[in-house]
């Protein structure tokens, strides 16, 4: 149970804006998950959308790490600790968030919109998966989830819309614990 207050104290005292962006990390995680609500998503994929960037929370200054031209793969991070208190089906997708932005990023509408700071990351990130990483990547165990996910994600980035409170989502946390 102490792993749930520790999550709300870090989405209440972590005012650290989201890379690139208006909005605050936390106000970009809560957002994602209301819109994974909208699309009537089960509570796993909606917990995940809620999680997906906490790596950055754990990461000390995430902003430095772009402007250092460094990868701080938190996505790994976030994964490494979270799998120890929440299911498979909440982490897998925070796992592979990142991957599959380079799987998308293979389309060239999906590539043009994302924004300038996403760009820079997908370089650093690795760049556009080749066709044989493509194949592979949908062979993983809950794919469709983490490709909502991260339409979900980037949908999450908009500043003229009322965020829900972190506390309101204790309940789902609960229920998604191992
Ligand atoms: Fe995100």
């Amino acid at each position: 149970m102490n792993i749930i207050y520790k999550i709300i104290s870090n989405f209440i005292n972590n005012k650290s804006l989201y890379i690139g962006e208006k909005i605050t990390m936390s106000e970009h995680m809560i957002q994602s998950a209301m819109i994974a609500e909208k699309a009537k998503s089960p509570n796993s994929l909606v917990c995940a959308c809620l999680l997906h960037d906490y790596g950055h929370f754990i990461l000390e200054d995430p902003d430095k790490l772009v402007k250092n031209k460094l990868n701080g793969k938190h996505e790994d991070i976030g994964y490494e600790y979270l799998k120890k208190f929440f299911k498979e089906d909440v982490v897998i997708p925070i796992k592979y968030h990142v991957l599959a932005k380079r799987y998308l990023a293979r389309n060239k509408k999906y590539y043009n919109l994302l924004t300038n700071a996403s760009k820079i990351s997908l370089k650093l990130q690795g760049g556009i998966l080749n066709k044989k990483q493509s194949k592979d990547f949908e062979k993983q165990n809950f794919f469709k989830n983490v490709i909502k996910l991260r339409k979900f994600d980037e949908a999450a980035k908009k500043t003229n819309i009322k965020i829900k409170s972190i506390t309101g989502y204790k309940k789902l946390l609960i229920s998604q614990l191992l």
